[in-house]
């Protein structure tokens, strides 16, 4: 049985709820196109990088877009995204999340992001959390995003903790399944606490007893 020597959270919907601001930019940027967008096909977006979220959007409209054309709407997006992004404060970190990063590192457990976002420095800085972790990995510095496991093993080779040794938290199905392959335990937390394949399934990261947690997922 090893042991859970490292834990990677997701950013987005793990960490802080900026999940709904995502949401928030593509629903405005659908409405300006005339593009079907509603909350279910949003959940798809989830844990995939902004192109790849773009395509899912325009697979709902018969125009042909130009790689010109996205690359001016996933702009527009993000430009959208950031406007929302400078509201944020350490109040909107979840709840449950500092609780459990002060437990963590108490017991010398190392402590990662693996998130596919490119915003991931700006998110942190706007919550206080830009020191807070041993390792980041993020969108900036990986070629496939989730449910490729290269953002979880990134983060796990700048902690020099074996895959196996790490546990991932996860909102998103593509990021349980990228967790999994990269060997790692998976929670799921909010949407992902239905996924079938999460090691745990946790509704948040609030009243989270952190022996359970690390024994849970070890077996
Ligand atoms: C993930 C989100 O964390 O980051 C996705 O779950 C998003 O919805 C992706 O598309 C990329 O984010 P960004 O900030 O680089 O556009
Ligand atoms: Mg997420």
């Amino acid at each position: 049985m090893m042991k859970i020597l490292a834990v990677i959270f997701d950013l987005d919907g793990v960490i802080v709820s900026t999940d709904e601001f995502h949401y928030q930019a593509w629903k405005q940027i659908s409405n300006q196109e005339k593009i079907y967008f509603d909350r279910e096909i949003n959940e798809r977006l989830r844990g995939v990088s902004r192109m790849e979220s773009l395509e899912i959007i325009l697979s709902h409209s018969d125009k042909k877009y130009s790689e010109k054309d996205k690359q001016l709407l996933a702009q527009r997006k993000n430009e959208v995204y950031c406007d929302l992004l400078n509201k944020l404060s350490p109040n909107d970190i979840l709840p449950g999340v500092i609780n459990l990063l002060m437990n963590l590192k108490a017991k010398d457990i190392k402590i990662a992001i693996g998130s596919s976002s490119k915003n991931t420095p700006f998110i942190l800085e706007q919550i206080g959390l830009s020191s807070s972790f041993d390792a980041i990995a993020d969108g900036n510095s990986i070629m496939n995003s989730k449910p490729d496991p290269e953002v979880f093993l990134l983060a796990a080779g700048k902690l020099g903790v074996a895959p196996e040794e790490c546990a991932v938290i996860e909102d998103a199905q593509a990021g349980i399944d990228a967790a999994i392959a990269a060997g790692m335990k998976a929670v799921g937390v909010g949407t992902a606490a239905s996924c079938v394949n999460a090691h745990l399934k946790l509704k948040d990261l609030s009243n989270l007893n952190i022996d359970q947690l690390l024994n849970e997922i070890r077996s």
